[in-house]
This record gives C-alpha cells, sequence and structure tokens, in this order.
C-alpha cells in the first residue's frame, strides 16, 4: 500500500517525488520552459506539481474565459501558510485572472467542532487578510458555502449521484457521511463557475495544498461524468509544498505555537522564530567548520517562502550557511528584522481594511 493523502489529516509531507508518482501529479518543470510562469514559487519549485496547468495556461493565452477558485477552513487564525495561496492568487489576480475564493463554512460545520458565531467570524478575517496580503476586492468574489443560491446546492445533488462508495474508499479510505458531504460541496464550490448563472468559466484552476489533491481527482472524474450533461471541463490545479512549522513538523492550525500568525504580535512572531528548529551544528566551532544544512532550516524556508524575494540573495544565504560564513544566532536575527516588515505592513493594511468594514460589504451573510 501506498501513502494516502489526509485532506483532513496532519500528514508531513517528507518526499514530494513520491507524490508525484504515486498519484500521478505532473512535475512543474516541464510547464517551466514552456510558458512564462515568473513567481518565485515556480522558480523555486515550492510550487512543485500540478495537473493540467499547461492545457489552462494555452486557455488563458487565448483569451478563453479562465478564473482561479480556492477556498479556506475557517478554523484557527490565517498564517504564512495561508498566505502562501493568498500570495498564488494575487499573482494570477495581476495577471488578468478572474478570482474567486470560498469560506468553507460547511466543511468546518462537518469536520470541526468550533462554534457557529466563531466559524463566520473567522471566514471574515481569512477574507479580510486576503485583502490585506495584496488581493484586490474589486476584482474578486469571495462567499461562504452556506449563502450560495439552490442552483450550486443542485450540483452536489447531481454529484451524488454518480459516485459510488468504491471511488471514495478508493480516494479517501473509509470516509464519515459529513465528510463525503465535504468533498461533494468542494466538487461543487470547483466546478459551479462552469454554470453560465456563475458566469460560465470554462477553465479553472485552483491552487492548493497538496493534502488537497484527493479532492481535485474526485472533481476532475465528476467533470468528465457531467460533460455530456452539463458541459463541464476537467479542472486544473496546482500544488505548492506544505510549509513545516517552526519545530519541522507540519504547521498546522491545530499546534499554533509552531506557525506564525499574520496577526502575531512582532515580539511574540520573534520569539518563535528565534526558537526555530534550524540546520545548525550543536556548536559554533563545529558549524564554522563544517557549515549549516540549510535544507533542514525552517529559517531557511521562512526566507525561500516569504522573506527573501531576490534569487540571488537567497543564494548568497545558503553559500553564506553551508560555508559557515553565518551562523544561525545572527541569522534569525535577520531574519526576524524582514518577517516584522513584513507582518507590520500586514497589520497596518489590515487595520485600514477593518476599520472600513470593508469585508462585510463584500459577502452575503451565511445562514444559521
Ligand atoms: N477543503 C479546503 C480546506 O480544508 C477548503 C475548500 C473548500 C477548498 N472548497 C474549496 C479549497 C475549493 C479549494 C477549492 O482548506
Ligand atoms: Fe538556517 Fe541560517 Fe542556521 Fe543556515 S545559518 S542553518 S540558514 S538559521
Amino acid at each position: 500500500m501506498g501513502v494516502r493523502l489526509d485532506p483532513w489529516g496532519y500528514l508531513a509531507v517528507e518526499d514530494y517525488e513520491k507524490l508525484l508518482k504515486e498519484f500521478g501529479i505532473q512535475p512543474i518543470d516541464q510547464v517551466l520552459s514552456q510558458y512564462p510562469l515568473e513567481h518565485i514559487y515556480f522558480t523555486r519549485r515550492v510550487i512543485f506539481g500540478h495537473r493540467d496547468l499547461d492545457a489552462w495556461f494555452s486557455k488563458f493565452l487565448h483569451g478563453e474565459k479562465t478564473a482561479v477558485l480556492t477556498g479556506f477552513m475557517p478554523s484557527g487564525y490565517p498564517h504564512l501558510g495561508t498566505a502562501m495561496v493568498y500570495e498564488e492568487l494575487k499573482y494570477f489576480q495581476q495577471k488578468g485572472v478572474f478570482v474567486k475564493i470560498v469560506i468553507a463554512d460547511a466543511e468546518a460545520y462537518a469536520v470541526r467542532r468550533e462554534s457557529r458565531e466563531d466559524t463566520i467570524q473567522r471566514g471574515l478575517d481569512f477574507i479580510a487578510h486576503a485583502i490585506a496580503w495584496g488581493i484586490n476586492p474589486d476584482k474578486a468574489e469571495f462567499y461562504f458555502q452556506t449563502e450560495m443560491p439552490s442552483s450550486y446546492y443542485r450540483l452536489i445533488q447531481m454529484f451524488s449521484r454518480k459516485v459510488t462508495q468504491a471511488e471514495i474508499e478508493a480516494i479517501y479510505g473509509d470516509l464519515a457521511p459529513g465528510k463525503i458531504m465535504a468533498a461533494l460541496t468542494q466538487a461543487a464550490d470547483i466546478l459551479h463557475l462552469q454554470l453560465d448563472e456563475f458566469g460560465g468559466y470554462k477553465y479553472v484552476i485552483v491552487p492548493v495544498g497538496v493534502d488537497q489533491d484527493p479532492h481535485l481527482r474526485l472533481t476532475r472524474d465528476l467533470a468528465d461524468r457531467f460533460k455530456y450533461e452539463l458541459g463541464f471541463e476537467r479542472p486544473a490545479s496546482l500544488y505548492h509544498k506544505l510549509m513545516r512549522g517552526l519545530d519541522g513538523n507540519k504547521m498546522s492550525k491545530s499546534r499554533p505555537e509552531y506557525a506564525i500568525h499574520l496577526n502575531e504580535p512582532l515580539e511574540i512572531a520573534e520569539k518563535k522564530v528565534m526558537n526555530a528548529l534550524t540546520g545548525g551544528r550543536a556548536t559554533a566551532e563545529e558549524q564554522r567548520r563544517l557549515g549549516g544544512e540549510p535544507w533542514k532550516c525552517t529559517v531557511f524556508e521562512l526566507f525561500t517562502y516569504h522573506l527573501i524575494r531576490d534569487d540571488k540573495q537567497l543564494e548568497e544565504i545558503y553559500r553564506d550557511c553551508i560555508t559557515g560564513k553565518i551562523l544561525c544566532g545572527q541569522c534569525k536575527r535577520n531574519a526576524c528584522e524582514l518577517l516584522k516588515q513584513l507582518l507590520k505592513n500586514h497589520q497596518d493594511n489590515l487595520k485600514e481594511i477593518l476599520k472600513n468594514h470593508l469585508v462585510e460589504k463584500l459577502v452575503k451573510k451565511p445562514l444559521f
């Protein structure tokens, strides 16, 4: 038996190559030489895999109606892992692609135990943070799953007819009814944009963490099955590596002490980074002699994913680390300065957005 990806679990993904092979996810490299994908997540292979990105991109270049859609389950607080998705959405939006963002409150109701008020408040927070990160709300749409009209819920019913128990089991293993509903709801999120009522966007790409791939496999199968009845095309997808927590294990909403939250007080963020797992050696002498191991280092991950935009500068840090020219204490202090700037800027933006009650004007109120 190979690995199984659990979208609701806490798997730390060690070996991305294996994932590509096991699930038939396409590696990103080929597409990079073919198409202009400039973002550092592509050039640094933070986005390491995709399904049909090439087909999607060629539709985009030919001026077809394309969209990017992704979603957030509103539990916990947005953190630097969440911001990776914001960053990807921003990139596509700047290219002129229509952006739609779903707050998965129906899913949260099914699989989390938070109160309804908290879920809704957190959903609004995820939207506010997306805008603070730089997503232009005039060129994006946001929605809560539970406020969608009946045509969206009709899709979920239709999907339920054409999916078998055996197929669900092959993709997810044994799945409780609530989670099956959540999976079909997510399929409706991804496919509803293709209906005329929602704009008729036939070519949709979904950027997500690779733990969400099971949902995409299911949704792509459903698209095939409704090709004739509803004229659906398969959605494309894009997978980024899951950012690790500062202890080297998965960054998760359930282990807040190892994640950097976007609304974190700067001194706390700083403390967390100063305690982070690095690729440093036991003693300074040893590190000067042998050099550090940046590939193991969560601080280097911060540089790569968020703090350093310039590839040359990143290479320089890498070289200084492996040659023992810089030690972890100094390196972490540098990371802290950059991180505090990033968070401060984000939090200033957020304050403006909250002050103007922008978010409440953007979304319909979810159901009870
Ligand atoms: N399941 C996703 C999560 O856990 C949220 C989600 C709901 C989603 N619908 C989606 C993601 C559609 C991408 C596309 O965060
Ligand atoms: Fe990480 Fe910097 Fe230490 Fe290298 S020197 S292991 S990059 S903290």
